[in-house]
């Protein structure tokens, strides 16, 4: 499963890019006004520290100006993928980028079938969002449970389930078991996901005993 950090926070992009396991980034609107920067230039900022796709999304609601708006958000670099919601006009922006091989993050799932017309216009991605489905009284694994099992029914389909509004760890767990493609994940979920109380536990006994030893190991 792949990684993606739900920020437009440099510091926290950085951070976890060093840790060699980010496999790209997300961002929406919130997370730029969140961030104070400038859209365009953050999101440069952000395709230069991470490799993998830069999701950046359109603000638009008619496809004409959404085209308008992708044209110079791909110009800032070769892996910017364009976010567009799922609506009639994002699914039609979505259909003409990606024939012209441009990647689409499908934004603001919410359904089985909608997740299933974002495979058919072509979405490289589709983000269902599962806290805000949980929170409205949803159960959000039920959802990724469904898409899974509705694209491998049809193995013409490429789209990546991207699980999207991620809260916690177990939803990160899910996700892999059900064979998700991508989590993308806010920064404190991610770095949560490295720790366990018996790993701190375990260090402090073995460092304990080394000492010991009075031995040490040479790194030079
Ligand atoms: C996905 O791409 C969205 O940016 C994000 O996951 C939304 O999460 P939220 O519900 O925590 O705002």
């Amino acid at each position: 499963m792949k990684f993606f950090v739900d920020t437009a926070d440099i510091a926290d992009i950085r951070e976890l890019a060093d840790t060699g396991l980010l496999d790209g980034v997300t961002t929406n609107p919130s997370l730029i006004a969140k961030s104070g920067r400038d859209f365009m230039e953050v999101t440069k900022e952000i395709c230069d520290i991470v490799d993998g796709p830069v999701s950046a999304e359109v603000v638009a609601l008619d496809h004409e100006t959404m085209m308008k708006e992708a044209e110079t958000l791909r110009r800032i670099a070769d892996n910017v993928c364009i976010k567009v919601p799922l609506t009639i006009d994002g699914l039609k922006t979505c259909k003409k980028l990606t024939s012209d091989g441009t990647m689409v993050n499908v934004t603001l799932c919410f359904s089985a079938n909608q997740a299933l017309l974002a495979a058919k216009a072509g979405a490289t991605f589709v983000s269902p969002f599962v806290g805000r489905h949980d929170d409205n009284g949803f159960d959000g694994m039920a959802l990724i449970r469904d898409i899974r099992l509705i694209y491998d029914n049809y193995p013409g389909f490429t789209t990546e389930i991207l699980v999207a509004s991620i809260r916690n760890p177990v939803h990160v767990l899910e996700s892999a078991r059900i064979g998700a493609d991508v989590a993308t994940m806010p920064p404190a979920v991610i770095k949560g996901l490295f720790k366990h109380v018996l790993t701190d536990k375990g260090i402090e006994g073995f460092l304990k005993d080394w000492e010991k030893t009075g031995q040490s190991i040479p790194t030079a």
